[in-house]
């Protein structure tokens, strides 16, 4: 498959690859061929600084047959190997094959281990020590680039061993969660609270939701301007995990704590992604990395009965 819009490059490489080849294979014709030998002394008569002579000392056979089979070889592989440009080989062999051939494979011989967790609820998973050890591979090669390899977040990557949830917490929504992505919109909204003041005035109250308001005057002049928020972040602020708004009346910052952060947030809006794993892990993949997260911050329950 090519990414540019027109073969004009796949051709240009294929005629380059091909039209180098033929022209080594010329060139050594034409040097067998050649007879530079012009005097008896086995010299090609060339004389420099008085007295240096070039000998005619050919290369050894099995050296021209290296070049020989090398040309040979790079003949035979582009016809069985995608090289020429768009052309796939006779083989039909590509680097994304290989590789969905092996996953396909490897998901093959796993598919037994995973078997007797698809039946166990995630309560019971997250109390099993092998389980884990495959839940946190998972989560080390899939989620740990975003949420840190201890899970703990950072900047617009949520902290998931704590029990503060954007989108809830229980097994269900976890693997919801993971299956299919969320995508966090919180829309701009400085121009609809007013000018610049009113915009510190609301952050203000935002602050004293959580009892960290530094200007309790500003903090009340703002109260008014929350309705436009209190429709995803509920009234005081208490967030809303339908829509992913997080709560603002406690001392958890996804994105940034202090007036200018919020100040930003509310000027600039948001839009953050989580991509949705499915077709990237199994559906037991994603179950054991579920359990793997689920009992990052809650104790497992060996016992069939399982309370939150
Ligand atoms: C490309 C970065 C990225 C990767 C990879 C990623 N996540 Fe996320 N994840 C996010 C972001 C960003 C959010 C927050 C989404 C939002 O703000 O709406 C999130 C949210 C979540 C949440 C919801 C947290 C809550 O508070 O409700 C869970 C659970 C989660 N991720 C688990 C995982 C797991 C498990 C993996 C690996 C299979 C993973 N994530 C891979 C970026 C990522
Ligand atoms: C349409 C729904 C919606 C409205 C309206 C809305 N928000 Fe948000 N807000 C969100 C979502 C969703 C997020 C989380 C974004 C993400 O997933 O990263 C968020 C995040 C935030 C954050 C960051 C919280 C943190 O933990 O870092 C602040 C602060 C905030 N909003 C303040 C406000 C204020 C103030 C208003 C009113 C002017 C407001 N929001 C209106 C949906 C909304």
């Amino acid at each position: 498959m090519s990414d540019f819009i027109n073969n004009f490059w796949a051709n240009y490489v294929a005629a380059a690859s091909v039209v180098s080849i033929l022209a080594c294979a010329l060139l050594l014709w034409l040097t067998a061929r050649k007879r530079v030998v012009s005097s008896d002394d086995n010299t090609t008569g060339h004389v420099w600084d008085v007295d240096l002579r070039e000998a005619n000392n050919p290369l050894p056979l099995w050296w021209v047959g290296l070049f020989v089979i090398t040309i040979v070889f790079g003949l035979v592989y582009l016809a069985f190997y995608p090289g020429l440009g768009a052309y796939d080989g006779k083989f039909g062999w590509s680097a994304s094959g290989q590789y969905q051939a092996e996953v396909a494979q490897a998901d093959k011989e796993l598919a037994p281990v995973y078997a007797a967790y698809t039946a166990m609820p995630v309560e019971a998973i997250a109390g099993e020590a092998r389980a884990m050890a495959i839940g946190e591979r998972i989560f080390m090669n899939n989620c740990a680039l975003c949420h840190g390899s201890d899970a703990r977040g950072s900047k617009g990557f949520p902290n998931l061993t704590d029990t503060d949830w954007l989108y809830g917490g229980t097994p269900d929504k976890i693997i919801e969660t993971i299956t299919k992505g969320r995508v966090g919109v919180m829309p701009p909204l400085g121009a609809a609270v007013g000018g610049a003041d009113d915009v510190r005035n609301l952050a203000q109250y935002v602050l004293s939701l959580s009892g960290s308001s530094t200007d309790s005057v500003r903090a009340a002049l703002g109260k008014s301007k929350f309705t436009a928020c209190a429709a995803c972040h509920g009234i005081g602020g208490v967030g809303n995990q339908a829509l992913g708004a997080p709560a603002l009346n406690d001392k958890v910052w996804l994105h940034g704590f202090g007036q200018e952060a919020i100040i930003a947030m509310i000027n600039g809006g948001k839009h953050n992604v989580m991509p949705a794993q499915e077709g990237r892990l199994t559906e037991a993949q994603i179950k054991v990395v579920a359990s793997y997260v689920w009992g990052l911050s809650n104790k497992a329950q060996p016992a069939a009965k399982a309370s939150n």
